[in-house]
Formats: structure tokens, sequence, C-alpha cells
């Protein structure tokens, strides 16, 4: 073995830690110019942000956690020719998302249209970097032209079977904002847990958000009778949402009805079809009791929620939930059979008279959120016999459900459960799922990244309905951060590919061998992850 010259003294650039953008997810272009020589990225450049000096800071803070190197956040150069990662406007790149890289020997220029494409750019950079200590960083010369495939990257936290401090959100929004990822659906009201503060109605907080116990595995009957609580005040969820939105993360809400309402109950028993008495559930499972549709003062109790989630919650879309909502108690009471009386709802083709209510009552809360101003998004449920088709489904079941709602005209987000629950085991070894999910099937990090969210044979006009991707962590076997990492890391990178790259650009092989490096940025971050993959 030859050693490569190396002047003493001098920079010896073959000796140098390398920044590599083969990251993930996979920028959709990348060009190497071979005719100019690498940036040497050094403490004494700087980033010049124009008048982005948030973005900036992200980027400073991300590059001195992984590298050492501390540079200085400027609005504009202070001298000729100074050497620096520069933020552009480009008017020229068409996605609000998108944004390009170009590197030679003199700097890095990161040119988007708005923010958000100067963010993903800087992550895209940030990732690319060695994660070690080190006084120069070798930038190869080139020029880099991304956009995510889907406008909607999401990931779920259920927040309502077990509760997450402030500071776990936040840690999940980096997480997120690692993988490109700009949704997070937060999963507040469960039957085990009321988590958001509604000032009208302290008592939903007060008691509905403690239970006495959970339940250990499932349907064995046993109970860990450990009390859990825990709720978010509008200050929580306010400084939830700002941190988010710095990140370019929407958080989109979900407040779940009718069904997996017994928190709920427990706080109204007036608004249940029995009258009760309910108290939040200490078991997982689909609850039979659910919110009386045929009770005038439901809809009051849920208009005053929604007004101030609304007030709270800046987003387009409001998830209203509308899965596993059983009609046993609804068949049975009098006033919702009085309703389907009075308003000459009827069964339809496969569907009972008591389904179609469950539509006439999403359509009453999808009017009182479009007069808001807000769109509506929900389970498969609320397609099921809903009147307007203006509200978007969550799809978690397979490729021809969505091949159906977007042929109604829905817009639809993929959340196929054998692709997308990540609460589900990883892989076949029983020792690796510390505590298992036990109905779900496999999804291996191999079967995550297969998923492809377009159905064969849509029209163009079919396919943009197709808003984008989204997995899941359920809660009632996560209930700490770290098993949230364990059970999110890696399948997020393969998540992240689905929702961003281009599907020519994808390949399982490639991702495999890029995914150490990702593995090395959870580690600078402190994120668990799952070394075992299948
Ligand atoms: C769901 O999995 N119940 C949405
Ligand atoms: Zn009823």
């Amino acid at each position: 073995m030859v050693a490569l010259a190396c002047i003493p003294g001098i920079f010896c650039q073959a000796e140098l830690p390398r920044a590599d953008f083969r990251v993930v997810p996979l920028p959709n272009s990348i060009e190497n110019i071979e005719s100019s020589k690498p940036f040497l990225l050094t403490g004494d450049c700087c980033i010049i942000c124009g008048n982005d000096t948030l973005t900036g800071r992200l980027l400073a803070e991300d590059i001195f956690k992984i590298t050492g190197l501390n540079l200085a956040v400027q609005e504009s150069a202070s001298k000729k020719n100074q050497r620096a990662v520069r933020f552009e406007t480009d008017a020229t790149v068409s996605n609000p998302e998108g944004y390009r890289i170009n590197v030679d020997s003199k700097g890095i220029r990161i040119s988007a249209s708005s923010r958000a494409g100067l963010f993903y750019g800087s992550k895209t950079l940030v990732k690319s970097l060695p994660q070690r200590k080190t006084d120069t960083v070798s930038v190869p010369a080139v020029r880099i032209s991304d956009a995510p495939r889907f406008a909607y990257r999401g990931m779920l936290l259920d927040c309502g079977r077990h509760f997450f401090p402030v500071k776990d959100v936040k840690v999940f929004i980096d997480m997120l904002a690692l993988h490109n990822m700009n949704t997070l659906h937060w999963h507040l009201t469960e039957d085990q847990g009321w988590r958001f503060e509604v000032r009208k109605h302290p008592v939903l907080t007060e008691v509905g958000s403690k239970r006495r116990g959970s339940e250990i595995g499932w349907s064995v009957g046993l109970n860990d009778g450990v009390p859990h609580e825990g709720f978010y005040t509008q200050d929580d969820c306010r400084e939830v949402i700002r941190y988010a939105a710095e990140r370019n993360i929407t958080v989109i809400p979900e407040i779940d009805i009718p069904g997996h309402t017994t928190s709920l109950l427990a706080c109204f028993p007036e608004i249940g079809c029995t009258g009760g008495p309910y108290s939040v559930s200490d078991h997982w499972g689909v609850h039979e009791d659910i919110v009386c549709a045929g009770n005038d003062h439901t809809f009051e109790i849920l208009r005053d929620v929604l007004d101030e989630v609304c007030e709270v919650f800046p987003s387009e879309y409001i998830n209203i939930g509308g899965d596993e909502a059983p009609k046993t108690r609804w068949e049975q009471c009098p006033k919702c059979q009085a309703r389907i009386e009075k308003e000459g709802i009827i069964a339809t083709d496969g569907h009972s008279k008591e389904s179609a209510l469950q539509g006439w009552f999403t359509h009453q809360i999808e009017q009182y959120l479009n007069k808001k101003g807000r769109k509506v998004i929900g389970w498969n449920e609320i397609a099921e016999s809903v009147a307007s088709a203006s509200s978007a489904i969550m799809n978690r079941y397979d490729s021809v459900a969505t091949a159906n709602a977007v042929r109604e005209g829905r817009d639809v987000v993929v959340n196929t459960s054998a692709y997308c629950y990540f609460d589900y085991p990883q892989g076949s070894d029983l020792r690796l799922e510390p505590k298992l999910f036990p109905l779900g099937e496999t999804v291996g990090l191999s079967r995550v990244y297969s998923l492809e969210p377009v159905p064969a044979g849509l029209t163009e006009e079919e396919k943009s309905h197709i808003l984008g991707v989204q997995a899941n962590v359920w809660g009632e076997f996560i209930d700490r951060l770290l098993l949230v990492q364990y059970q999110t890391l890696p399948r997020m990178a393969a998540m992240a590919e689905v929702q961003w790259t281009e599907p020519a650009n994808k390949n399982y092989k490639d991702f495999l061998h890029r995914l150490p490096n990702m593995r090395k940025s959870y580690d600078t971050n402190g994120y668990f992850h799952r070394a075992h993959i299948e």
C-alpha cells in the first residue's frame, strides 16, 4: 500500500472526513461535479441566512452537534468572498418543499422558494456530514435538485393510551424532522385517557385524564393497578405547535369520536346511550360504549371541545377519528332510534341504519368544522356512509380502499396497517419484541420500504388525491420514549424514503448501504434504535 502524498502542515484531502450526500431519504437528483475541487468546511466558515435566521440557527446547531464546528450565523456577508453556507431564495424551485444544493470549492449554496425548502436542504447537508468531531469536512462538489414525492409525510403518536410529556413529544418531532416528515398526527383522546385541556370543561382533564391501572398483555385479565395520568394544557399544545412549526411540521390533533370515548363518557355520563356510570378505561380493545348520536347535548359538548381545539391548533385539517365505533348501544338506544326516525336515516347496501347514523353524526361535525374553515380527516369508517366527499380518509386498509376512495373524489393518506403500524412486531424472533402487540402481523424494515402507496391503474387526476403516507405508533404497549424509538428506528428511515423519494430512485439494497450513516446520526442525537432488521 503506497501512502498518499501529504505535505506536512498542509491539508491532506485524502485523509479529511468527507461529506456524502447519499443520505436518507435519498435526494432525487445528485450530480457530482468532477471538474471542481471540494469545499472545505471549517470553523471559520459562516452561515449566511438572509432573513431566515431560525433555519440558519438550526443548521448551525446541527453542524456543531455532529462535527464540533461552530459556525457563525449571519444575515449577510461581512466580507467579500466569505467562505460560507449561503441560503438563497429561488422562485424557480417550484415545489414549496423542494431545494437545490450547489457545492463548489468556494462555498455551499442552498436555494429554495420557501423556508421549508431551505430547511430540507439544510437537513440533507447535515445528514451528509461525517458523524465525528473534526476541524475540517471535505464537501464534494455537487449539484442537488430535490423535492418530496408526497406533500403529506406523517407519523401518529398515541398519547391517549400512554401520556408522553412535552419534552418527549419534542424529541419525537426532532425525529420526524430528521426524516423529512412534515406532519405530526397527535392522537389526544382515547378510552384510556383524555389529554387535551378544555377550559370550558375542566372535568375533562380533572377526571378524564386519569385511570386506575393499565391492562398487562391482551385479554388475559391482568392489570398492573398502577394509576396513570397526564394531559396537555393549551399552553403545552401551543408550545408543541410552535416547536413543530419551526421544523416545518404541522400538528394535526385527533379528537376521536363517536367511539374510543370512554374517558369523555366518564366526565359526561349523560351523553352515553345508557347514562353510565362510566370510568376511564383501564384495558385495551374496542369499547361498546360510545357517545349517543340521539342526544343534542352530545353535540353541545363536542362543539365546545372543537371550538377550543380550533382556537389552539391552526392546522387546515382536524382529525375526528371515527374508527371502531360498535353500534350495539345505538341499536338499543331510544334516543338514537328516534334520531334515525326523525332524520329519515335508512340502511343502505351493506350498511345498517346505525352505520348510516354514524354518517349523519360525522356530517354534523364536518359541517361545524367546515364553517370554521377547517377540513376533516378521519379513519376509513367516516367514508362508509358520510354524505360529503370533502373529508379526507386516513386509510389503514389496503390499496383497494385507496383506489375506491380516490375514485369517489376523496383525498387519502395511505396508512395501510400491514406496512405502517409501527407498534406491530418488526421481526419473527419474539425475543426481540420488548412489548408485543399480539394481534399485529410482522412489519419488517424491508416490508415498510416496499410500500407503494399509489395503486396501479389510476388516472393522473385520481393519483392527485393521494396526499401522502403516514406511519403510526399506537401506544397500548409503548409507554416510554425509549420504546417509541425502538419501534420506529430504523423503520422511520424506510418510511421516509416511501414518502419522499421517487420510486425510480428507490432501491432497498442501496438503502441498506446508506442506513449505517443514518444510524450514526441516531447515535449523535441520542436516539435508541433497533439493531436487528428483517
Ligand atoms: C385504528 O387502528 N383503530 C385506527
Ligand atoms: Zn344513543
